[in-house]
């Protein structure tokens, strides 16, 4: 296994043609970014078109520290643009209008299509002047659940266009969460499908959505449009027949509207509404430590600079590359790395419904040579995944084209990433390991293909205009090695700008801990090389298959039970999902833990916040170790999840025999 000293050097074939093809002219460049970021980001934002013109003076302007007022940052302030325009109109009156935006791979692989620059922006003119039909104007907010297919993009784009903002809700959400979500941002319309198939699961997403619109209602806010792309009946069912179970969807009337009803007649041409750079683009809920999500809120302009430029460099695409990024479109990397990143560059990418799974362990590098991907982004997760597969899975594929293989959502450890570069990169590619998060809009540290010499799950170096500082408990700054709280001292374009309705909280979450910085609630190590390696949420935060969650929002659920008089959840290792939930449960006496209040205890957190956070241990907890103060003390829930003894100093707990029993209760499964 690689140590810390490790280095690969970049293929010398990826660093020829790279845009960035030496370390010293990424340090040049960067360097640049900080010292002049109004001629750095300036020289970008040519290439853009802005409707009413940037203006110099106010480039760049941001308060970061909660003690000289409020927190504030923004960009470009004063010029105008519309996002969807720069992605389409642009790229199309730049000769790209016949060029692939996307290669649709459905799930069942005798499903697929593809759709032009020049056809995407028909179709999302004409969902836009729909949109526009039922009301929805700039401003108003458009909640989005939907399957990995292209009325995805044409639905995001389209709330582009007039100005609406969009929220989207990663379709694994359960309603309960997703109606929460709905309310809080009072979405007016909704996008959906009638259901989609992922591998050989049925998910049948309008019967959420109206269940999540049912709760909407009883709390008082209706939902007044539902669009819903009859899907199911275009694609193979992994029977391998088509599925009639559109013909089963049930529509509300007054409220709910198929998609083909309405969409086909429109026009294809719709003027698009000039935005201001700082006005909102989107949201895009991330879960808080005390447990009610925060709706993370990104603008315009700046956004479309970041993403348009990490896309670029991170990824090193050229004109005539492949890209293809299997993130969900429900997440932020979905987000900026499959719709606005790729489409700002005229890009070529691939848009896939499945899973790694279907209909074999190898679909993954099957589309891969199909479409002779170039530059592949998936999540570690993923990477564990599928090297617990014999070789020849992958071998048996021509994965030639592949140049950048990029890892997102967790710490990649060692043994991952070298299976990543020699089996699936066959020692010739870049790995970009990319840091980021929703609030961040896009990455930022990560290496760059050609340039950067790379070190086993490093995330390296920060990419231009950020400037990464590491802090101690006292907040003081860390000078050289060492490791600490990982937090930003200035803003770049792309970052978030406020969270939805509630600006105090994006204070204190984010900025309140260490005035002067923003705190990403993520702990790094700077080593001897200057590389930073980000160890993990400093926080109460689990990330599971790298989706993220608080202990505080699963806590909640638990507790809802009727049996549970407290609950504590803590993440333990996990060999494929890098953490999984280990729960301590204290019962009220009601009810007896059994192995049925263990399942009834699974099916509540799955029904009330999404199959992904469904719990792996489940402890039955007489007691649980507090403070005096009565404050849980996480530490040693997490030394009995992992059956270490080593638990330290316990002389601040209030009672001590309770660590003893914990111990002795350990189910045996755990
Ligand atoms: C973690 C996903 C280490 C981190 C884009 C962060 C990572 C959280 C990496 C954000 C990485 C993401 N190395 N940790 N390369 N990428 N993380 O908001 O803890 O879903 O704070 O954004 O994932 O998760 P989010």
């Amino acid at each position: 296994m690689p140590s810390e000293k490790t280095v690969y050097l970049p293929d010398k074939n990826v660093a020829k043609n790279a845009h960035i093809s030496s370390f010293a002219q990424y340090k040049e460049m960067y360097q640049q970014s900080i010292d002049n970021p109004e001629e750095f980001w300036g020289e970008i934002a040519k290439q853009f078109h802005w409707e009413n013109p940037i203006n110099y003076d106010k480039f760049f302007t941001f308060n970061f520290d909660v003690c000289k007022g409020p927190i504030y940052t923004k960009w470009l302030d004063g010029a105008t643009t519309n996002i969807s325009y720069n992605l389409l109109d642009r790229n199309i009156r730049n000769g790209h209008g016949d060029k692939i935006a996307f290669y649709w791979e459905g799930n069942h692989p005798d499903d697929y299509s593809r759709l032009t620059y020049k056809k995407l922006l028909e179709e999302v003119c004409r969902f836009a002047n729909v949109l526009k039909s039922k009301g929805i104007k700039r401003g108003d907010r458009v909640a989005i659940y939907m399957p990995m297919i292209l009325e995805s993009v044409i639905a995001i784009l389209a709330c582009t266009r007039i100005g609406a903002v969009h929220s989207l809700v990663f379709a694994g959400f359960s309603a309960d969460s997703f109606s929460e979500r709905i309310i809080d941002c009072q979405a007016r319309a909704l996008i959906t499908a009638d259901g989609v198939w992922r591998g050989e699961k049925y998910l049948a997403l309008k019967s959420i959505c109206d269940q999540a619109m049912d709760k909407c209602a009883k709390n008082g806010h209706n939902v007044e449009v539902c669009f819903v792309v009859s899907h199911l009946e275009r694609v193979t069912a992994p029977s391998g027949v088509q599925s009639n179970q559109s013909n089963k969807t049930p529509m509300q009337d007054g409220r709910d509207i198929w998609w083909h009803d309405v969409v086909p007649q429109a026009s294809t041409s719709c003027y698009p509404e000039w935005m201001q750079s700082e006005d909102p683009l989107f949201m895009l809920y991330t879960s808080g430590s005390t447990g009610k999500p925060k709706g993370v809120l990104h603008t315009t302009g700046g956004y479309l600079l970041y993403a348009a430029t990490t896309f670029k460099y991170v990824f090193d695409y050229k004109p005539n590359d492949v890209y293809w990024c299997t993130a969900d479109i429900g997440w932020i990397t979905g987000h900026t790395y499959v719709v606005y990143g790729p489409l700002a560059n005229a890009a070529t990418s691939v848009l896939y419904e499945g899973t790694p799974f279907y209909p074999q362990n190898d679909r993954f590098w099957g589309v891969v040579e199909k479409y002779k991907v170039n530059q592949f982004y998936t999540a570690p997760t993923a990477i564990r995944a599928l090297m617990k597969f014999e070789d020849s899975l992958v071998t048996r594929h021509d994965l030639s084209s592949l140049r950048v293989l990029g890892s997102v959502g967790e710490p990649i450890n060692p043994e991952a990433w070298m299976w990543y570069y020699k089996l699936v990169g066959g020692e010739k590619c870049s790995i970009v390991d990319t840091f980021w998060q929703t609030e961040t809009g896009g990455h930022v540290l990560t290496p760059l293909p050609g340039a950067t010499p790379m070190k086993p799950g490093a995330a390296s170096f920060p990419f231009f205009g950020v400037q990464p500082v590491l802090l101690d408990e006292s907040g003081k700054e860390i000078q050289g090695e060492g490791e600490g709280y990982l937090v930003f001292s200035r803003p770049w374009p792309g970052m978030m700008r406020s969270l939805y309705n509630n600006h105090d909280r994006y204070e204190t979450t984010y900025f309140s801990k260490f005035p002067g910085y923003y705190c990403t609630g993520d702990g790094a190590r700077r080593d001897a090389d200057g590389y930073l390696w980000v160890t993990g949420r400093v926080d109460d935060m689990l990330n599971v298959s790298g989706h993220l969650m608080s202990t505080a929002e699963v806590e909640s659920v638990l507790t809802e039970h009727r049996g549970v008089s407290e609950a504590a959840v803590v993440a333990k290792p996990h060999p494929v999902k890098g953490e999984c939930l280990y729960c301590f449960i204290t019962t009220n006496g009601q009810v007896e833990f059994n192995a049925q209040l263990v399942t009834e205890l699974k099916k509540i957190v799955r029904e009330r916040i999404g199959p992904f956070a469904q719990p792996d241990v489940i402890q039955s907890a007489p007691g649980l170790p507090k403070t005096r103060s009565g404050k849980i003390m996480r530490r040693i829930l997490r030394k009995i999840a992992l059956n270490d003894r080593d638990i330290g100093d316990i002389s601040s707990l209030a009672d001590s025999s309770v660590v003893d029993q914990l111990f002795a209760n350990r189910p045996i499964s755990a």
